[in-house]
């Protein structure tokens, strides 16, 4: 069996790890059901193929058994969504576990407890991860948000069940954050964000070798300042990347990409919501001022060079979003991925915080492909493999 699609469901009992590392306000409320919504696909088909379906996902980072750390909370969720009613074990493994399953009729779904309850799990501890497989004939891996991780239900379970596949999730995040960035329609550009150049090295230098414009914004763009000998006020530098910072525009340079800094930026007298705030030149920022968004100029030129682009990565925002004063950049980027994606260029918004502009705009419906994975992303797009995903049968 080579894929998800090909393999014979009907009344097998399938171990599906899914990734619904969602967030829970103080009373476990969920604020943000993205993953749950996207792990459905995938449960739908099994379901609807006559499985019977073990769900295993993580939550948080617990340190042993920890009650606000319980997967019973998205239970209500997961039932409206698949329109069925989800079962909820108290653990992962063992004796009540094994009864559970045994009892689950074709088209039911059991999902099991916090897979972190246990140490075992992040040390992808052979035993452990040959109890959980011993739950099931076949094993689905859904859980892109986690592929990056080695852990028993992510990568361990997979040498104890076969077949072993990639769910429709991953498939998909695969196509787009690997397949449309490695065999791009050109021209391809990159906009690469967020407050540390050293957090993105890696992307920066992988996708210097794919893409043909690459625009840079956020907090990491006042070290490529600093190192071009323009002053920055208190704007957010690292002293130690100077020389990383040049050599990534020589590297540019040498690659025949065109790399564009913003030309303008928003500073603010302190780093608050409230803070005073206006747009100077970026060679004229103030001493005391910080760069907390890119500025209109800015905002113009990018979107003009996108607009002669077929293919789009965006990872990482241009300012501080959160505060509204400073979400401008950002949002005009959100719209203008919207606006070119309704044109047929496709768009990927790969990682956490650029998801969360894009979101909070209302946008996320327009793009070709908004990632569910913030560190598995980051990696793919470093060009490195996911042990989540080399695991399987179907790599
Ligand atoms: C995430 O939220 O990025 C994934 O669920 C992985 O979580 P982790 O960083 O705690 O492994």
């Amino acid at each position: 069996v080579g894929t998800l699609k090909e393999a014979d469901l009907k009344g097998k009992r399938v171990f599906v790890r899914v990734d619904l590392n969602v967030p829970l306000d103080d009373n476990f409320n969920i604020t943000d059901d993205t993953r749950i919504r996207a792990a459905v696909p995938t449960i739908k088909y099994l379901l609807g193929n006559g499985a019977r379906v073990i769900l295993s996902s993580h939550l948080g980072r617990p340190k042993g058994v920890t009650p606000k750390y319980s997967l019973k909370p998205l239970v209500p969720r997961l039932s409206e969504l698949l329109g069925v009613s989800v079962v909820m074990a108290n653990d992962c493994i063992g004796e009540e576990v094994e009864k559970l399953v045994a009892g689950l009729p074709e088209g039911g779904v059991l999902l099991l407890e916090n897979v972190r309850f246990y140490k075992e799990e992040e040390k992808n501890d052979p035993e452990f991860a040959k109890k959980l497989a011993s739950l099931a004939d076949l094993y689905v891996n859904d859980a892109f948000g986690t592929a990056h991780r080695a852990h028993a239900s992510t990568e361990g379970v997979a040498k104890y069940l076969k077949p072993s596949v990639a769910g429709f999730l991953m498939q998909k995040e695969l196509d787009y954050l690997v397949g449309a960035v490695s065999n791009p329609k050109r021209p391809f550009a990159a906009i690469v964000g967020g407050s540390k150049v050293s957090s993105k090295i890696g992307v920066i230098e992988s996708l210097l070798e794919k893409v043909n414009l690459l625009f840079l914004g956020g907090g990491m763009i006042f070290t490529f300042y600093k190192a071009q000998g323009l002053a920055v006020g208190k704007s957010l530098v690292e002293e130690d990347k100077l020389d990383l910072a040049t050599s990534l525009l020589e590297k540019a340079k040498a690659k025949g990409v065109s790399l564009l800094l913003p030309t303008d930026v928003v500073v603010a007298d302190k780093f608050a919501a409230d803070a005073d705030s206006k747009v100077v030149a970026a060679s004229s920022i103030p001493d005391g001022w910080m760069g907390l968004d890119i500025g209109p100029d800015s905002i113009k030129s990018f979107s003009e060079a996108l607009d002669s682009t077929q293919t789009i990565i965006w990872n990482g925002p241009m300012g501080v979003f959160e505060f509204d004063k400073f979400a401008a950049g950002t949002e005009a980027i959100a719209r203008k991925l919207a606006e070119l994606s309704g044109k047929g260029v496709t768009t990927i918004i790969g990682g956490g915080d650029s998801v969360a502009a894009v979101e909070k705009v209302g946008l996320a419906d327009k793009m070709s492909h908004i990632s569910t994975g913030g560190g598995a992303s980051l990696e793919l797009l470093e060009g490195k493999t996911l042990p989540g995903v080399l695991a399987l049968n179907d790599a």
